[in-house]
């Protein structure tokens, strides 16, 4: 299958700034408090649910993947650019990560416990949204809890630089409704929106959205 354009503009900007995104993002132990508790309450909300298998989705360096693991959870990586994919292996040998695209996991229907999406979700067009989050609820099982953290808004961004290098990829951001909505359309309810406005952002804002799977 050809790889749609805008996921290839990730995969080649994300495989240029790989080591520097490792170099100069704050790792999961330094976020904020909020979205800490989010990573926290999801965990528990796995563990209580039967626990099961995690996926973190487009989980870049690997770090947050780990983070899950320290929180008891079965957690593996999956993420489209390979040098990402290569950085997680190497700096969590014990954990399995999968180069590959959210939207197409290649997992049996209803076997996943959870699903993170942290700070990946926003690089999927709009109009692509509804099929991305079906495929979701696809992989998980009834009762699977979602946690999609990332940035909300309603803008596309055409990023030319980024981390210290020149890439080309964009940022479709989506006002909260309507992921929400999407969500719900696709066969989740959501049980928790938290949502962070961002000092002098625009009308942009940190989102995380806990969803439950609903039975097919
Ligand atoms: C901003 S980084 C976040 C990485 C990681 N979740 C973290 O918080 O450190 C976005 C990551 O999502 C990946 N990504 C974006 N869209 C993807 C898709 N459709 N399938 C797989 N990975 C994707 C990118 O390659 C990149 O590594």
């Amino acid at each position: 299958m050809t790889e749609p354009a805008h996921l290839a503009a990730v995969r080649a900007s994300y495989d240029t700034v790989a080591a520097d995104y490792l170099r100069l993002v704050v790792p999961p132990e330094r976020l904020d408090p909020v979205s800490r508790a989010m990573l926290a309450a999801f965990a528990e909300l796995v563990r209580e649910s039967g626990g099961g298998e995690v996926a973190d989705l487009g989980c870049g360096p690997g770090r947050v993947t780990a983070y899950l693991a320290r929180l008891g959870l079965s957690a593996f990586g999956v993420d489209v650019s390979g040098e990402m994919v290569a950085l997680a292996r190497r700096s969590y040998p014990q954990l399995r990560f999968l180069q590959g695209a959210m939207g197409d996991l290649g997992v049996p229907d209803g076997t996943l416990g959870g699903l993170l999406a942290w700070y990946s979700v926003h690089h999927t067009p709009a109009d692509q949204l509804p099929a991305l989050f079906a495929e979701f609820h696809r992989v998980l099982a009834p009762g699977g809890h979602l946690l999609l953290g990332g940035h909300a808004g309603d803008v596309r961004l055409d990023h030319t630089q980024a981390y210290g290098h020149s890439v080309s990829y964009a940022s479709y951001l989506v006002p909260v409704a309507r992921l929400v909505e999407l969500l719900e359309g696709a066969g989740f309810t959501v049980t928790a929106r938290v949502e962070q406005p961002r000092p002098q952002g625009g009308g942009r804002s940190y989102v995380c959205l806990l969803a439950e799977s609903r039975t097919r």
